[in-house]
């Protein structure tokens, strides 16, 4: 089992370059299911979850393979329709198959998601969505099967959520319907906006991108593309984070600043000096770190992937802050951990109370799932002594290189395996 070990104390400053964002990179390996030849996808990162989306479309007949950060998909031959449990249940994201398999052959059995340390995870507004496609959907033994037989027609969506994964599979599958879709409430995340010109760069017609109505005109056939995932605003956010709570300065390349707007509001208005170019964004700060409100909501409001690294940030503010979780039920695993190491956060529902303290003290603790992973390890940069953190394939699996990058930013930090302690 590996640890990460973070000695606090050390000031942050120099440069980093994020890579593409998780959550666009494997959906676009799930869209390339669409169309029979080879799509290139660049800027993907070097994570786990790259890799089981790799073996869940490979399963379905695709061949992948790395080039640095480079994956090569041929998508000619998609034999199978079905991704087993085995493969779900070790990434949910893996229901993203659902619809580019309805569009490309008309079937798919996908196991059932299950839900994780944030939340229940449902996909009713997936589903709901894929029915009115005219979509045949049954489910059973933890399966759902789905079937358009004669093919998937035009319809107007309207979703109760902007539901990011809802979004993304009615996109996929209206490309490949006969007529117009619309899709209400649509998510506006900068992923879904990459995911759009990935299927646009196809061959599909979509309009209103990054807006609340998308509308789709299906098309009957895809071409292969090559693409590039755009910057990791969350990986961006988290280095920011960093700088923020050690005083930088640091200078993060590789992300838009306009996909972090709030994030860098809230950031500033917490006392830190925050300046944009065209790819890149600086923080340092120099005086008290100042309390903070932050709600979490949909893009392009204050993204919940930032909500634990946030709260580390308030756990050593000069004074009280409120930070309420919208998106997700239980997003609040970690701020018990944060406490072992002195935070004061109280919890009372979807709000948070964080009653800034002095200082953290380094502890050992476990990661609960991947940002809030990533939340202990920013907390252990400013915590008085060392702390180590365990349970770390939530944070590997969703972060490139994350301990080095924080290394060569100057952090005391290291990979420990248990078995050599
Ligand atoms: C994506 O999850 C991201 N994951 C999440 O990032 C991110 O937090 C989330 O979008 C919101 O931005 C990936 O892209 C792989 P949702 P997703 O559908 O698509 C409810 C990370 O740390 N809902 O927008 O699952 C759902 O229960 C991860 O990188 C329904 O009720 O998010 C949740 O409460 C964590 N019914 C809320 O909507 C549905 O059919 C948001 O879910 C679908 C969703």
């Amino acid at each position: 089992m590996q640890s990460i070990r973070v000695t606090g104390g050390k000031p942050l400053s120099g440069s980093v370059t994020v890579v593409g964002a998780k959550n666009s990179g494997l959906k676009l390996m799930a869209a390339a299911l669409l169309a029979p030849g080879v799509t290139t996808i660049r800027n993907m990162p070097d994570i786990a979850d790259v890799d089981i989306m790799s073996e869940v479309i490979g399963g379905l007949g695709a061949v992948v393979r790395r080039e640095d950060h480079a994956l090569i998909i041929d998508a000619t031959h998609i034999g199978s329709y079905e991704a087993p449990y085995e493969m779900v249940s070790k990434m949910r994201a893996s229901i993203i198959v659902l619809g580019p398999l309805l569009g490309r052959l008309g079937r798919a059995r996908v196991a059932m998601p299950g839900g994780c340390n944030i939340g229940s995870r449902k996909i009713d507004l997936h589903l709901r969505g894929l029915a009115q496609l005219g979509v045949e959907i049954t489910s059973g033994h933890g399966y759902i099967e789905a079937s358009a037989p004669y093919g998937m027609h035009g319809a107007t969506i309207v979703l109760d959520f902007p539901s990011v994964g809802a979004t993304e599979n009615l996109l996929m599958a209206g490309a490949a319907a006969q007529g117009t879709t619309i899709i209400e409430n649509a998510a506006r995340e900068p992923e879904i906006q990459d995911l759009i010109q990935f299927l646009i760069g196809m061959g599909a017609r979509i309009e209103g991108a990054g807006t609340s109505t998308v509308i789709v005109e299906g098309v009957s056939s895809f071409t292969p593309v090559d693409h590039a995932v755009v910057g990791d605003r969350i990986e961006a956010g988290t280095f920011l984070a960093a700088a923020a709570l050690c005083g930088g300065p640091v200078t993060v390349h590789g992300v838009e600043p306009e996909h972090l707007e709030l994030v860098l509001a809230k950031i500033a208005a917490a006392g830190a000096e925050v300046t944009t170019g065209p790819n890149s964004v600086t923080v340092r700060r120099t005086g008290p770190l100042r309390p903070v409100d932050v709600a979490t909501l949909p893009y392009p409001g204050f993204p919940t992937d930032m909500q634990p690294q946030f709260m580390a940030l308030m756990a050593v503010a000069d004074g009280t802050s409120v930070i309420t979780e919208n998106v997700f039920e239980s997003r609040f695993m970690f701020a018990d951990e944060l406490g072992r190491m002195g935070a004061d956060v109280t919890i009372e529902g979807h709000r948070a109370l964080i009653r800034g303290v002095a200082g953290l003290s380094g502890a050992p603790v476990k990661s609960p799932d991947l940002r809030g992973g990533a939340a202990l390890v920013l907390a252990g940069l400013v915590a008085d002594g060392t702390t180590t953190v365990g349970d770390i394939h939530h944070i590997l699996r969703g972060y490139e290189a994350f301990v080095d990058k924080l290394a060569a930013l100057g952090a005391d930090i290291s990979l420990i395996d248990e078995d050599d302690e």
